[in-house]
């Protein structure tokens, strides 16, 4: 394409992106969408840099996931081959995205950009769902099939992407209720996308064919009197050219009835001028030499893509340049600011030049189960729960179960650096137990302190990073300076992050996190509509702690007491009946031993895949 408006470095520092290592990702993004969507690379040029470099991203995964999917190869097994490698990608990609972080460079870009502009993941889904389909090639009878299929799975993509645009305008970010809210608009899009779709499809014709495949419905076939074996033969006849201008003119009639939303900013209504003008051109190219497409994808023509581009470029930067890009995006934490970044990489440095204590073995001489790495939790919560019955039980006060409590809290400590956990958190003290008597409060407030001091101890702490999650409010002044401290002494260890939830709540957290944003929203820092769920995290008790994997609760009771509710969306639960003060630390591997047998989904299915269309 011709000269970028502005050069990328640039571009990225107008886009709010720093990082070295996210602009390689999204320079790596870039160049794919340069190779492989010509048309949205160009007009992206027409956006101002945040809108560019989230396009990149987009349609840079998206191309990168299609290489994948996609090789000259016909063979059954390359078939099954590939798809193994998009479920990689996939799985790869969910997981990245819960961590809102990736060590891929492509990924790390896209995950960005939906971070940063609030982009939901089950738009990227429907995306996947049709590069699977596409594996296998698919087959469609009807065109009532065809078009239902470029709904289900075209239309959200294209709609999200054109939602950023609206943006601009200063509009809420869902196309639904842009959809709902304009009589028709619903119908007008899913016409434009499937102008694009079938364009596509004749564009890409040869190297579908190529995989053995016919992207187009039978119906079409049938009533122009194309054989599908002249097709995969590469036989062109004068059926085939017929059928080819016929779908270039039904293709540009449905661009012809795009709607441009008279809502949106100039530059963006020029920038979808020239989207479609240039897929008009694709049209044209594609009707002038059909028999052609057999062979090979159809050229724009430069002097015809410079005629809509270089006014087009002009008109878009007078139009940025009246009315500014206005839009203040709410980016997640970059990968430096992560505690396994480079700065956490410099605290592990320094704390291995300090006297750091191995954890001491359990009495019994038990040594932890082998797991496999990624049969681990990375983050296990636990709600200790039954020292007061624990106590009773023997005729002792309540207050005693506290303090055995606190040593089976340690033993637990130990374990957990022994079997390599990364993050425990444990529920101390809610915000619901000041309804206790005041002697068991009492008791409870002096454990804590002296329970830390056991494991921050000055002259051979564990490698344990302490921190606290809670409310000040009401916790005496020497509790609060304690959990101050241990999280200031500790701060270079790394092997276990402790939490210690203390005057906790799960709702108190959120609510808290919620007024925080809502003052960064009221005083212009942040744009409401792009608020991601990462970066409503950041806002919480302590925003680098992961999802919960497993929760576990002991003492008997199921349920979770306000425990996290944020991170434990999609934990496992698993309930002991065993007391608190009985647990030991092979409680805790018995625990992960359960949870490394679980299977997770997250909402999705399995997938095999070999069958993957077969079936489907
Ligand atoms: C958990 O044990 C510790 C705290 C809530 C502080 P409990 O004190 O709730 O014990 P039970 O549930 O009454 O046995
Ligand atoms: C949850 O236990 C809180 C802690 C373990 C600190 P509770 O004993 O307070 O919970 P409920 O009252 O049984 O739900
Ligand atoms: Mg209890």
């Amino acid at each position: 394409m011709g000269a970028p408006v502005l050069r990328p470095v640039g571009v990225y520092g107008r886009s709010g992106i720093h990082d070295p290592a996210l602009r390689r990702g999204y320079e790596a993004c870039r160049r794919v969408a340069r190779t492989t969507g010509e048309i949205e690379y160009a007009v992206s040029l027409l956006l101002p840099p945040p809108l560019r470099t989230a396009t990149w991203a987009l349609y840079g995964a998206l191309g990168t996931v299609d290489g994948l999917a996609d090789t000259a190869d016909t063979a059954d097994t390359a078939d099954t081959e590939r798809a193994g490698r998009l479920e990689a990608w996939i799985s790869a990609f969910d997981a990245d995205l819960r961590d809102g972080r990736s060590a891929d460079p492509v990924r790390q870009a896209l995950i960005h950009t939906m971070l940063t502009w609030n982009l939901p993941p089950g738009f990227m889904h429907t995306l996947f769902e049709q590069l699977r389909q596409d594996v296998h090639g698919r087959r469609f009878a009807t065109w009532q099939e065809w078009r239902r299929y470029s709904s289900l799975v075209n239309t959200p993509f294209v709609l999200r992407t054109g939602s950023l645009l609206l943006r601009v305008a200063g509009l809420s970010a869902e196309p639904e209720a842009i959809a709902a809210g304009v009589p028709d608009a619903a119908v007008q899009w899913q016409t434009a996308v499937d102008a694009v779709y079938l364009t596509d499809a004749l564009v890409d014709l040869s190297d579908d064919l190529a995989r053995g495949h016919v992207p187009l419905p039978q119906e079409a076939l049938d009533e122009a009197g194309v054989r599908r074996a002249d097709l995969l033969a590469r036989r062109s006849t004068p059926a085939f050219e017929e059928l080819v201008r016929r779908l270039a003119d039904r293709a540009r009639g449905w661009l012809d009835r795009t709607p441009v939303p008279s809502v949106l900013h100039p530059a963006v209504g020029v920038a979808l001028g020239a989207y479609t003008d240039l897929y008009r051109l694709r049209l044209e190219a594609v009707a002038d030499a059909p028999a052609a497409l057999l062979r090979r994808r159809p050229d724009l023509p430069r002097s015809a893509r410079l005629r809509v581009l270089l006014p087009a470029r002009a008109r878009a930067a007078l139009a940025w340049g009246l009315f500014p890009f206005p839009v203040r995006p709410c980016p997640p934490p970059t990968p430096a600011d992560a505690p396994e970044g480079r700065a956490g990489e410099v605290r592990r440095l320094a704390a291995e030049r300090r006297a750091i204590a191995p954890p001491a073995p359990h009495p019994s001489g038990a040594r932890p189960p082998q797991l496999p790495a990624e049969a681990k939790p990375r983050h296990v919560a636990i709600v200790m729960d039954g020292n007061g019955r624990w106590a009773t039980a023997r005729g002792l006060p309540r207050t005693d179960g506290h303090r055995a409590g606190a040593e089976a809290l340690i033993d637990v400590v130990h374990g957990a650096l022994e079997i390599g956990l990364r993050y425990l958190t444990v529920y101390a003290f809610s915000t619901e137990n000041w309804k206790r008597p005041a002697d068991e409060l009492h008791a409870l407030m002096y454990e804590i302190p002296s329970l830390l001091r056991r494991i921050t101890d000055d002259a051979e702490p564990l490698d344990v990073r302490v921190r606290w999650a809670g409310l000040r409010s009401r916790l005496p002044a020497d509790v609060i300076e304690t959990l101050a401290e241990a999280e200031r002494t500790s701060r270079d260890r790394s092997a276990l992050t402790l939490t210690l939830c203390v005057n906790y709540g799960g709702r108190a957290e959120i609510t808290a996190a919620a007024a925080r944003l809502a003052q960064e929203a009221a005083a212009g820092r942040i744009d409401p509509g792009s608020v991601s769920e990462h970066a409503f995290a950041r806002y919480l008790h302590v925003p680098e702690l992961p999802d919960v994997d497993l929760l576990l609760r002991t003492g008997g009771d199921q349920r979770t007491s306000n425990f996290l509710p944020w991170q434990s969306t999609y934990a496992e639960l698993l309930f002991l009946d065993t007391p608190w003060p009985e647990v030991d630390r092979r409680d805790l591997w018995n625990a992960l031993e359960q949870y490394a047998r679980r299977t997770r989904r997250y909402g999705s299915v399995p997938r095999v895949p070999a069958q993957l269309l077969r079936d489907g």
